[in-house]
C-alpha cells in the first residue's frame, strides 16, 4: 500500500506560527497509532505561504491555519484510512 505523505512546512514562520508543536503531535499520533508503516513525514521547506501558515500538506493537498485540533481531525480520517 502506498504511504500517506504528510509534509510539515520547517520554514521560519510556520514553525514559530505552530508547526514546531504541530510536528511533535504529528510525532507523538504515528508512534501512539503505530503508524509508521502507513505514514511517512518529512519536513519541507518554506512555499511561500507564510502569511497563511503554519501549513502542512498531506498527499499534496495543502491545509493552512493548522492548529492542533484541526490537526487531530486530520489525523482521525488518516487512521481510517489505514489497512
Ligand atoms: S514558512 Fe511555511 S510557507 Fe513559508
Amino acid at each position: 500500500m502506498e504511504k500517506i505523505l504528510i509534509e510539515v512546512c520547517m520554514g521560519s514562520s510556520c514553525f514559530s506560527r505552530g508547526n514546531k508543536r504541530n510536528l511533535e503531535l504529528l510525532q507523538e499520533y504515528i508512534r501512539k497509532e503505530q503508524l509508521e508503516e502507513t505514514v511517512e513525514l518529512r519536513g519541507r521547506l518554506c512555499a511561500g505561504s507564510c502569511k497563511k501558515g503554519p501549513n502542512i500538506m498531506i498527499d499534496g493537498n495543502l491545509y493552512s491555519g493548522v492548529t492542533p485540533s484541526l490537526l487531530k481531525t486530520l489525523l482521525q480520517s488518516l487512521s481510517s484510512r489505514k489497512r
